[in-house]
Parts: structure tokens; sequence; C-alpha cells
């Protein structure tokens, strides 16, 4: 959500800053804006509602000179999507200029203090209180503005990642963050601030990844000075950066989310890859070795996330509980946080996010953490807040995904999570040892079949032409088809805006039944062996009222066939993994129907990548 971009060094920074928001767009905005400090000392800010390339077109003409500068794309949490609320923001002498994501959750305190003592504000955002903040403790405590930013961050609540740039200091930068994420690459004479590594790729791959309530000078010749907002001075820890230019980019696609759903034989594989060892019937999953005892002797893993990871914890849930038999919640991570869960310090806890940022799946974690649980975490960001907070975690390893709605992310979490579930099994003794080398060979398989349901998924382009212009669609599924239910409407209404909704089969009969007559496409993943009979029942009660049947079998399928309109065919394959195989469909359906409807794919309006805000 938001992004931030900011360069320091000999280059011209228009460009560097101009590309780097545009590597950040997917994470979802609705302004842009730069602030240029040229070698006149001048400070030149531009802003507009809209795309970055609005902006590109409303610097045309304008002066775009200067070696620093601080770029960002709004995401509007206080005050509408304008010009005026886009950032940077300037503080009352017009000396400091500040890009901030995140929310001051006590800005309307300091500005009616500040507003006593004279302060005006053009903008309706928390973010030109806080940078008049920051000034007015420069100018009252007489200190640099390093100091005056780290002393300002104590009397704020909230979350930020802020970077300012001061007229007369060409050659620093100062930001701090907490709970929003930052990095910083360090070149050879130059430095760059982000909100996540993509800006950088290409230019340093050594980073520092700011920790929260830390505050940095970056100063040209000098090492980044870091300290905490307590004034505690730190040493930076310098990484390698693992990511290449190549994931960044479409590579042939015509939208990131396409690239990403033909990415899954790969990224499945990928997220196996030295962990499934199917030649010694074994898993293994280092970033949780220490922590094995704990599960085995977990009273319940309770397992919390938002939107797709929901889902994917959802499928988690039936997977664990039947090979391994421990009791397994879902919990969403926004409902969580405040309800006051009872959570014993013998659960284990699993925190699922793509982006590891989302906001409501921090603060979950935080409550589970303080009631003395052990917190686990399933992340695809290396070394993203959620991978840091957690006591270990599993890395997804599907790679940077783009596209805002979530497709290989989700594949990966579940193929962490059926990994999960088989170990456990093999350490407790659940399953006997010849059930998990059937699963084991299996799960080995899937990529393979990711690849063979991809080929033969053409079929979904005439369904996407049928359903391309209905108001409203249903999807069924039973047990661990469920979620995928859940998720295959999740991903139309997300990208294509049609009304969609998922459904356990069995509970249409309770409510949903009514909506059903010749209008409404009913989407059913019925490729279950042990319901089968009563999915083909739930098929027969739609058909009855001449709803449109779209359903994804299992191959050599005769009786949902012979009652569809349209059919998708999956390999065979071990029931409780058909969530890997049919959610690929679903996805290429969203994704052609929103193609059709003309919308934009990779960046669905009101939605953001990573919600870093509640
Ligand atoms: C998925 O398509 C969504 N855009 C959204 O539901 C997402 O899954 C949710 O915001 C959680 O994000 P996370 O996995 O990064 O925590
Ligand atoms: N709260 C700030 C605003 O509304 C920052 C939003 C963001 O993270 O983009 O302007």
């Amino acid at each position: 959500m938001c992004g931030i971009v900011a360069y320091i060094g000999k280059r011209d920074a228009y460009p560097i800053l101009i590309n780097g928001l545009k590597r950040l767009e997917y994470r979802g905005y609705d302004s842009a804006g730069v602030a240029l400090l040229n070698d006149n000392d001048e400070l030149n800010i531009y802003k507009t509602k809209g795309k970055v390339s609005d902006l590109e077109s409303f610097t045309n003409d304008k002066d775009i000179n200067g070696h620093i500068g601080i770029a960002h794309t709004r995401w509007a949490t206080h005050g509408e999507p304008n010009d005026i609320n886009a950032h940077p923001h300037i503080s009352r002498s017009g000396n400091i200029a500040l890009i901030h994501n995140g929310i001051i959750e006590n800005y309307l305190t300091i500005k009616k203090e500040l507003q006593n003592r004279g302060y005006e504000f053009k903008s309706s955002t928390d973010t030109e209180v806080l940078v008049n903040l920051i000034e007015d403790v420069q100018l009252t405590q007489k200190v640099d503005l390093f100091e005056a930013t780290r002393i300002a961050l104590n009397h704020v609540n909230g979350a930020y990642a802020i970077v300012l740039i001061e007229k007369g200091h060409p050659d620093t930068l100062i930001a701090a963050r907490k709970g929003s994420p930052m990095v910083i690459g360090i070149g050879g004479d130059e430095f760059f601030i982000a909100s996540d590594a993509t800006p950088i790729v290409g230019m340093t791959s050594r980073v520092v990844y700011i920790e929260n309530e830390e505050v940095v000078k970056v100063r040209l010749g000098e090492e980044l000075h870091l300290k905490t907002i307590d004034d505690v001075e730190m040493t930076p820890y310098i990484q390698e950066l693992q990511l290449n230019l190549e994931s960044i980019e479409k590579g042939g696609f015509d939208h990131f989310m396409l690239k990403e759903i033909y990415e899954q034989p790969t990224t499945v594989r990928d997220t196996m890859r030295g962990r499934l060892h199917a030649d010694l019937g074994k898993i293994t999953l280092g970033g949780i070795f220490d922590y094995e005892k704990k599960i085995l002797n977990a009273r319940n893993i309770i397992i919390v996330a938002c939107g797709t990871s929901w889902h994917a914890a959802l499928v988690g849930s039936y997977l664990i509980e039947l090979y391994a038999g421990i009791r397994v919640k879902v919990e969403y991570a926004s409902e969580f946080r405040y309800r006051t869960p009872v959570i014993f310090p013998d659960d284990v806890v699993i925190a699922i996010s793509q982006s590891g940022e989302t906001a409501d799946t921090l603060a979950a974690i935080e409550i589970a953490k303080d009631k003395g649980a052990t917190v686990l975490g399933i992340c695809n960001v290396i070394g993203s807040s959620i991978s840091r907070v957690t006591d270990a975690g599993i890395y997804t390893h599907a790679g940077p995904e783009i596209g805002v709605a979530s497709t290989k992310a989700f594949t990966a979490q579940v193929a962490v999570l059926t990994m999960l579930a088989i170990h456990i099994a093999e350490l407790n003794g659940h399953l006997p040892k010849s059930r998990i080398m059937e699963l084991i060979h299996e799960l080995d398989l899937i990529p393979q079949k990711i690849q063979t349901t991809l080929e033969r998924s053409d079929i979904v382009k005439d369904i996407a032409e049928e359903m391309k212009d209905c108001h409203n669609a249903i999807y069924l599924g039973r047990l661990q088809n469920y979620p995928v239910a859940l998720e295959g409407a999740l991903k139309l209404k997300e990208i294509s805006y049609i009304h969609a909704e998922g459904y356990p089969a069995a509970e249409m009969k309770h409510g949903p039944i009514a909506l059903i007559d010749n209008d409404m496409p009913v989407i059913f993943i019925a490729t279950n062996k042990s319901t089968y009979e009563k999915v083909v029942s739930n098929v027969q009660e739609v058909k009855a009222r001449h709803g449109k049947i779209i359903s994804v079998v299992t191959e050599g399928d005769i009786l949902v066939k012979e009652m569809s309109d349209y059919v998708i065919e999956i390999p065979d394959t071990e029931c409780t993994y058909a969530p890997l195989l049919a959610t690929i469909p679903l996805q290429l359906l969203a994704y052609h129907i929103a193609v059709k409807r003309g919308c934009n794919v990779d960046q669905p309006r009101n939605l953001a990548k990573s919600v870093t805000v509640e």
C-alpha cells in the first residue's frame, strides 16, 4: 500500500524516482508526487491525482533537475485522493519536504496544538501535520533534522515509513519507520530508499532493512547513521539482495497476473525444492526445525491471515486435522485482534501473509506473542516484517507477486501447508509410513499436473465470453474445495467487479438457492471423491432451477460432466491436493472475464497489494 522511493547520489534523481515508483505501482495507489532539490537549493514539488504516468506528463515542462529527491504513490487514508492531499508535503517554512506511508493516529491532537500556535494546514492529511511537528521541534529545540525527526516521532502514535529532505542539505536524506516497511540500498557513491526492494533491483545488491522505531541519516560519503527513536545507536546490518530484474518484469505476458498464473508449475516446485524429498519419502522444513517439538505438543494450532492467505489457511486446516490429528482454528487476523481470543502458551499460532506486511496480521501476531504462544510465519517476501517478528517460519519462495490479485502466492502457501501437515504426521506418527510415502510421491507430481491443468484450460476463454456480462456468480465446493470456491469468487470480485459468493455446496439449500435462475452461473468444484455423490445432488438441484452450470471435475468424470454447460477437467490426484489444481482455472476465468470487461487486471480499483493500514 503506497510506495516510497528516495535517491541521493551523482545521477539525476528524477528518472530513478519515476522508475522506482513504476515498480511500486503494483502496491496500489491513487496519486503520485515527487520533490527534488536542485543545484540552486530550490525545492521543487510536483504532485497529482492519478497514475505515475500522469505525474510524468505534469512534469514535462518543469524543472526536474537535482541529484537528491523523494517520491511517493499515495493510497489515501486521511482526505480524499486529490492533488493537494498527494505527497510530498512541505513544512510551514517551505524548507522540509516529507513523504509518508501509514497513519498518524493522534494527528488531530497534534494538529490542534499546532493550530493554536498559528500553524495553518492546506491538506486534510495526517502527513502534513507530521512534517510541521518535526519542523516545530527543530525550531523550538534548536536541533538538526535527524534529531528533530527522532524526537517528534516520540510524540506520534500509529504507523509510518517516512523520508525527508531539507533545503540547504543537498547531501542528506532522513528516514524512519514503524509498522510500514522500508529498505535502504547502498551503492558506490549513492543511496536508494524504498518501500520494498523492487525499485532498488539492478541498482545495487547491498541493502539494509530498517527496523521498527529506527531513524536513519543517509549522508553522501558517510556510513549510515542509525538510531532508535529512544536515542540508542544501532549498527546497520548490510545484507545481499536476493531479487533479480527478470523476476519483476512481465516476461512477454500481457499482465503480471497472467504471468504469475503461468509461473505456478515452477513456483510450486520452488516452494518444495530442498524440502520435499520424494526419493527418500521425507520432508524437511529447516525454518521450523527448532520448533518441531512445540508443534507436536501444541494444544491448538491457530492460523491467522487475511483475504487469499486466509483461504489458504482454511485449506491448511483441513490438511493438518486430517493428516496430523491436531485441532486447527482459522481466524481472520482483523477479528482475532479485537475479540479477546483464548490463546494458551502451548498453542502454536501460524501467520500467513504473501507480503509479510499486512497490518492486521502483524497485530494478531503481537497478541499471540503477548499470550506466550509460539508464533510461526508463512511469508513470501523475504525479510518482510512478519518474517522478522515471528519466532520462526517457512518462506513460500514464489518470487515477487506483482499482480494485486494473489495467485501464485496462494498455491505456494497451500504447498507449504501441505508439506507441514504431512511433516507433522511423519513426526507424530498419526499416519502410517506407507501412507506418508504415497502422499509425498503424489505431491512431487503436482507441479507437472499444474502444467497439464494450464494446458487444458483453453475452454476457460469460452466460459469467460459466456460470463462476461453477468452480474452475479456462485461458487460451490465441499471440504477443501470450499476454500477453493471462496478463492474463485474473491478473484472474480477483485478484478472483474462482478459480484460473486463462495459457499460450502450443501449450504446452498439454506438460502442462496433462492438466487438461482437461468441468469445465474454456478461454478462447482466437484473433484472430491468422498463427497462426490453429494455434490452430484447439489448440481442436480441447480440444474432443476435452470442455473448455468460450470464445473471443475477430475478427468474421466461422467455424472457432473453430463449435467454441466461447461466443464474444466483437472488431472486426477489425492482429493486433498485438489485445491492446488482446481484453483488454477478459476484464476484464469477471473482473468479472462476481467480482460473482456476492460478492467485494469493488475491494479484493480480501490485495492492495494499490501494492506499496511487497518
Ligand atoms: C488477494 O487477491 C487480495 N488482494 C488480498 O485478499 C490479500 O490476500 C490480503 O490482503 C492478504 O495479503 P497478505 O497475504 O499479503 O497478508
Ligand atoms: N496517511 C497518509 C495520507 O493519507 C499516507 C497514506 C499512504 O500510506 O499513502 O496521506
